[in-house]
């Protein structure tokens, strides 16, 4: 009944929940939304027997003055998950390729599965970086779409702008470049680029953003997507309908609406990644976690739930999220305890 390719397709692992434990393992934030967007959002659903605003008018158009760009050249969706799947799904079909770095976000070569195509992983360097020039030599005549992570989840690694004109100028045009920007709020770094921009240059580039980490509201599930009004078209075409409810259209809103105050917030979780990085040894990070290369990471995050803190193991490393200073100061004590280093 069922395809039998979809036998090989990993399962997406999410982070671990356990009640009362310091939750470091998904990079959300760990403050609930701004109250003005509990409210809206109490108030959407008080008319939840109506279908939301298929077009989100409201949002786009909030969106659309937030980037400086035309409401025709946006869109949402139940995350930016649900847009990279989209996204692979107007470009690719079996056979087909989709080259993203590895490791990265897991669910890439899910997408590309999803649809029959091939995924191609290109390592990324030592220094847990995209390796471009890799990367575009991978390009061949049936690769479709194109992920870069931007930072890299989860190693924190940018790409400069320089290493991403040089790398998007050996893409052919009828490419699909998907420039991942989930965590784009917490880079302080100026040499990279920017996607509301970088579409402008690149009429094949997608920006990719969501309202799950900076903005806090990763309950309700809203991303957006932006690129050439043609793109946008074909990504809603394969959208599922109402995709975004209107619960999630109204906590956004109102999130975007106080845009200035979220984003201050974001200040506070990049001088704790320093605090945090610096106490256990792990390179810079421009996200809201920080990314220890370890073999034995399934070990040291099976040691730190007894101390009641949840972290990411990969098989590659540890990956662990900056949040607010006390539950960093949780995660710090309970490494020292263990004397952990991610040589053990
Ligand atoms: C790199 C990257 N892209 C996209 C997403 C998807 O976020 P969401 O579907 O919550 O918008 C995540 C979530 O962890 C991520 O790490």
């Amino acid at each position: 009944m069922i395809r039998a390719d979809l036998a090989d397709i990993p399962t997406y692992v999410p982070g671990k929940r356990l009640n009362n434990a310091v939750k470091l393992s998904s990079n959300e934030v760990a403050t609930p939304p701004l109250t003005a967007a509990v409210q809206a959002m109490v108030a959407a659903a008080a008319g939840a027997n109506r279908y939301p605003d298929m077009g989100a008018m409201a949002l786009r158009e909030a969106l659309a003055g937030h980037l400086e760009l035309d409401i025709a050249q946006l869109t949402v969706g139940c995350g930016s998950s649900a847009l990279c799947q989209q996204l692979v799904q107007i470009a690719a079909g079996p056979g087909d390729e989709i080259i993203f770095p590895w490791r990265s976000f897991e669910a890439y070569p899910i997408f590309a599965q999803v649809v029959g195509a091939t995924p191609v992983a290109v390592p990324l360097t030592e220094e847990g970086r995209h390796d471009l020039a890799a990367m575009a030599a991978a390009i061949t005549e049936r690769t479709r779409v194109i992920f870069l992570c931007n930072p890299n989840n989860p190693s924190g690694a940018l790409i400069s702008s320089a290493e991403f004109e040089d790398f998007m100028s050996k893409v052919p045009a009828n490419v699909l470049v998907g420039l991942d920007e989930a965590y784009i709020e917490y880079v302080r770094s100026e040499d990279t680029p920017l996607a509301p921009e970088a579409i402008g240059r690149h009429p094949n580039l997608i920006g990719l953003r969501t309202f799950s980490k900076a903005y806090g509201l990763a309950g309700v599930r809203v991303g957006y997507a932006f690129g050439a009004p043609e793109i946008i078209t074909a990504l809603n075409k394969v959208a599922i309908p109402f995709a975004v409810n209107l619960v999630a259209q109204a906590g956004a809103v109102a999130s975007l609406a106080a845009a200035d105050e979220l984003l201050e917030r974001t200040d506070v979780i990049v001088e704790e990644r320093e605090r945090v990085a610096t106490a256990v040894g792990a390179r810079p990070s421009e996200a809201n976690f920080i990314w220890l290369p370890t073999a034995n990471a399934a070990s040291i995050a099976a040691a730190l739930i007894g101390e009641n803190v949840l972290v990411r193991a990969f098989p590659e490393g540890l990956r662990v999220t900056v949040s607010t200073p006390a539950e960093n100061d949780v995660f710090l004590a309970a490494w020292e305890k263990l004397n952990l280093s991610p040589q053990l």
